[in-house]
């Protein structure tokens, strides 16, 4: 008898062969009615395969009876019910590391992108507008003030990256982690010293709308945000009123507060560049994280160590 396995949204199509072979897989998005699906093979179901943006929630760990692990295609955890899961005994793992150098590169270049104005620059040549004379002066990246909210290991990476470019590089995080960067216990602070404020700190209750008003106004007229780590942690509603009144510069955003809805008005902003949560989505990392999915699987059916546990 194959194990059951929920999969409560899709991954590399590769992948989901894979998990076919070994698995008896349920498909949860593609029920018609959640719950009468969920009461119908619930007690069935020995593992979850999530993401990090639909996690697992109570009602739904709670559907399951015989849940034994909760595995993420992802590494953000703010989705999941960690203190249910725990409560079960319910182990979780995740995908870290295989796409840390895929987010900081979307941090680099949503950077470069906002302020250079490339997109902007990419629609002045194909309207033809460039026959009519010099397209507006852009803003440079080089040498300018980064402040990095969150230094983990995506912010590590987008670090080195600024070190290249001659960057002055400063951080907030929980706690001064005695790196070679100035640390400010302050995010505001941060935000009042710096040009671009980028965001890869991890999301949940512990920095939800952490980047409020005072933070976009400290950034100011010229500062541009960058966000490649969660919604949740921008006060969205802040963000679409500094930069329509001028009092932040701009914005490269490639998650938002409720996805993948996006405000009408942001969409309609020339300084905002917008991606759609792909900051991991190169095929190598995907099939990567898959990788990481699968052997998580094996491991656990097999009575082995998880490869990549999280730890709550
Ligand atoms: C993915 C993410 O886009 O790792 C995370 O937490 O949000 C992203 O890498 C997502 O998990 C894949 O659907």
């Amino acid at each position: 008898m194959k194990p059951e396995i929920l999969m409560v949204g899709p991954i590399m199509p590769a992948c989901m062969a894979a998990l076919g072979h070994q698995y008896t897989v349920h498909q949860l998005w593609q029920a018609p009615e959640a719950n009468a699906f969920l009461k119908k093979i619930g007690s069935q179901v020995r593992a979850i395969v999530t993401n990090g943006v639909l996690g697992a929630g109570g009602s739904l760990i709670n559907a399951l009876p015989n849940l034994e692990i909760i595995v993420s295609y992802g590494v953000g955890v703010d989705a999941i019910d960690l203190l249910l899961a725990k409560k079960r005994g319910i182990p979780v793992t995740t995908t870290p590391d295989v796409l840390t150098e895929d987010v900081a590169d979307m941090a680099l270049a949503l950077l470069l992108v906002t302020s250079r104005r490339i997109v902007a620059g990419d629609q002045y040549v194909r309207s033809g507008q460039w026959a009519g004379g010099e397209m507006a002066l852009t803003r440079r990246v080089s040498g300018k003030a980064i402040g990095i909210f969150g230094l983990g290991r995506v912010g590590r990476a987008l670090a080195r990256r600024a070190e290249a470019m001659n960057m002055k590089i400063s951080y907030t995080n929980r706690q001064d982690l005695g790196v070679p960067y100035a640390f400010y216990p302050a995010l505001t602070k941060l935000a009042a010293d710096v040009d671009f404020l980028v965001i890869t700190a991890a999301g949940g209750d512990s920095s939800r709308k952490a980047v409020n008003r005072a933070v976009l106004e400290a950034l100011g007229s010229e500062g541009i945000l960058i966000n490649v780590a969660r919604g949740s942690i921008v006060d969205e509603e802040a963000l679409v009123q500094t930069l329509r009144e001028g009092k932040l510069g701009g914005a490269g955003l490639d998650v938002f507060a409720s996805e993948p809805n996006v405000p009408e008005e942001l969409r309609a902003m020339p300084n905002v560049v917008l991606q759609p949560h792909h900051a991991s989505g190169t095929i190598e990392t995907r099939l990567a994280m898959g990788d990481l999915v699968i052997r998580n699987l094996e491991a656990h059916f097999a009575g082995q160590p998880l490869l990549t546990p999280f730890t709550y």
